[in-house]
């Protein structure tokens, strides 16, 4: 497959477009950011780790019959994958409260949630991606009410899939984002399912072995995606 035009670069990916036009390759970048880009810094091997942990779980998820965009793995850093439209929304499942949940609640850290909590979020870096109901999605026109009910039905789903993997690992979800996209009318998981969109902490430690090593400064950072790439691939 053909890596011809960039089409798109975000904070930690590129994407080409390929002599297919239904087709785009996906490469992951080592560089993360937090706090709307306000952050930023180098996570050393990152791209290759999120690149194999995202065509493992995408196949994963295949074949427990949720469709995702990803097609093959074409390098150490890059993937084949359905270009997609995607939706302006970001999807977050939360199963133990953390990160924004934490802060805007004022629920402590770690506690167990007494059933999983589906979120949407405005996909807008200018407006910092500000958390939005169902109701606002089909009111601004970001999914029609049938997309928003498929929608959280795969989260769900997803949830329930990854979560129990990731247990027989040692690891607990804690939470993840999603984000959909759709080709000629199907919808399709896209972007990525990696440390940098999940949280994931060891069952018996709770050591953060994600992305909020970096954000909070933990040290560790690249030795965590290390030890998740080992555990999840077995
Ligand atoms: P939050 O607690 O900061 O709202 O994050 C919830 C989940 O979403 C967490 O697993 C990290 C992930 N996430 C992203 O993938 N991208 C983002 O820009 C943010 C803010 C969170
Ligand atoms: N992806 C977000 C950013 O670039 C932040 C995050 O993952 O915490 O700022």
């Amino acid at each position: 497959m053909d890596k011809k035009k960039l089409l798109y670069e975000g904070k930690a990916k590129k994407i080409y477009l390929t002599n297919d036009e239904d087709l785009v390759i996906q490469d992951f970048k080592d560089s993360a950011t937090a706090g709307d880009g306000a952050k930023k810094g180098t996570i050393k091997g990152k791209g290759a780790i999120n690149n194999q942990l995202s065509a493992f779980l995408f196949d994963y998820l295949r074949s427990h019959g949720i469709q995702t965009h990803f097609e093959k793995k074409l390098s150490k850093t890059s993937m084949l994958v359905k270009r997609l439209e995607m939706y302006k929304i970001e999807v977050v499942m939360r199963n133990i409260a953390a990160g924004s949940m934490v802060k805007k609640y004022g629920i402590e850290e770690g506690t167990e949630l007494k059933q999983p909590v589906l979120e949407f979020y405005l996909k807008d870096d200018s407006l910092h991606d500000p958390m939005i109901s169902n109701e606002h999605a089909i009111a601004f026109g970001l999914a029609s009410a049938e997309e928003v009910t498929e929608i959280s039905r795969y989260a769900k789903k997803i949830n329930v899939v990854l979560k129990d993997f990731l247990f027989r690992r040692d690891l607990l979800l804690v939470d993840f984002k999603l984000e959909f996209g759709t080709q000629n009318n199907i919808i399709y998981l896209g972007d990525e399912i990696s440390p940098d969109t999940c949280r994931f902490w060891d069952v018996e430690t709770k050591k953060k072995l994600d992305k909020d090593r970096f954000r909070q400064d933990l040290g560790g950072v690249e030795s965590a995606y290390q030890e998740i790439l080992k555990r999840v691939l077995g």
